[in-house]
């Protein structure tokens, strides 16, 4: 790691590591060309969440997007800025947005091989209050040499050629995996880079914090109630863990990839199927967590093994520490054998 303390005069930036890389796999240049043009997006979208008080970008944009969330300035904002950077990359065909209906296919002139799923702009009910927000994103390659349609977007996490989330927090971080490990780069605003700040990242074997909104405990189904119990109670005299839920998907893993932990947001009562949707919330978090040594699952499944339906799906999703993760399988097990 680079001395932080002094000024580097060989800083890895993301831009650099993403060329390296892509070089080492001896590539075409497209996949790094798409990850440039996304990593140009989130340092936009960092620039505007960082002065949206001032440009008046917060409050409410009068709509509600496709999965019933209120859309604000900051979201159509957002995602614009993603979908014309991927768009004159030249690498993508089929976009997947949590802010449009339907996939975005992208015109013949300006196709490439990838397929890209993201959420422009994940927990912005903490936009107004200032609290963390976050970008996340999916890259598949197109799995056919058919005209390129929504289908494309249909394919199970484990086809995941690179993943990544941006958190708007303290700091603007980047969290990056192309299949080898993750990384973090953090942006410095002084130079408009993201450098490299954390290399090979690895999730603790078990932590001691768990993470979910509580506030639906009677709706909870056994196993889940079971798990709680054990964390705040634990029977073999240990200290009960911590709870921290920020309520924002992002910034909620990244604490989770970085202290480990437990991260919970479980299918309950009122939302049989949980709330996070598995294309650009569920299985870019489940690939990262999992490149880091961590485990993500459904309870009975992998999230990455779940063969997607329709691109606004959501999932039950449980990740964290593989010790964590694991108990919480078995007790799963035990109430749905
Ligand atoms: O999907 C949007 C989102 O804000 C996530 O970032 C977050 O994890 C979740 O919703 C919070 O949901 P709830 O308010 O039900 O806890």
């Amino acid at each position: 790691m680079s001395d932080r303390g002094s000024f580097d005069t060989n800083v890895v930036t993301l831009t650099r590591f993403v060329l390296e890389e892509g070089r080492k796999a001896k590539g075409t240049g497209e996949l790094t060309t798409l990850l440039n043009s996304m990593c140009t997006a989130i340092k936009a979208i960092s620039s505007a969440v960082r002065k949206a008080g001032i440009a008046n970008l917060y409050g409410i944009a009068g709509t509600t997007n496709v999965t019933g969330d209120q859309v604000k300035k900051l979201d159509i904002l957002s995602n614009d800025l993603v979908i014309n950077m991927i768009k004159s990359s030249f690498t993508s065909c089929v976009l997947v947005t949590e802010e449009n209906e339907e996939a975005i296919i992208i015109e013949p002139e300006s196709r490439g091989k990838y397929v890209v799923c993201f959420d422009p702009l994940d927990g912005s009910s903490n936009i107004d209050c200032l609290a963390s927000i976050g970008t996340i994103f999916a890259i598949y390659r197109k799995s056919s040499d058919d005209e390129p349609c929504e289908n494309d977007a249909l394919q199970p996490g484990r086809n995941i050629v690179a993943a990544g989330y941006a958190l708007f927090g303290s700091a603007t971080m980047m969290v990056l995996s192309t299949g080898q490990g993750v990384n973090c780069f953090m942006l410095d605003p002084a130079i408009g880079e993201f450098i490299l700040v954390d290399k090979d990242v690895r999730v603790k074997k078990k932590g001691n914090i768990y993470s979910l909104n509580e506030g639906y405990a009677q709706y909870f189904d056994p196993a889940v109630k079971e798990y709680l119990q054990r964390k705040k109670f634990p029977e073999d005299g240990s200290a009960p863990y911590g709870a921290r839920y920020v309520g924002s998907m992002v910034a909620d893993v990244h604490r989770t990839l970085v202290y480990g932990g437990i991260f919970l947001y479980p299918a309950n009562m009122k939302s049989p199927k949980g709330k996070l949707r598995l294309l650009y919330e569920c299985n870019p978090m489940a690939f990262i967590i999992e490149q880091a040594g961590g485990m993500a699952t459904i309870g009975d499944m992998d999230v990455l093994d779940i063969q997607p339906v329709s691109i606004h799906q959501r999932v039950p999703v449980v990740l964290g520490s593989p010790d964590d993760v694991k108990e919480y399988i078995n007790i799963y097990k035990k109430h749905y054998p």
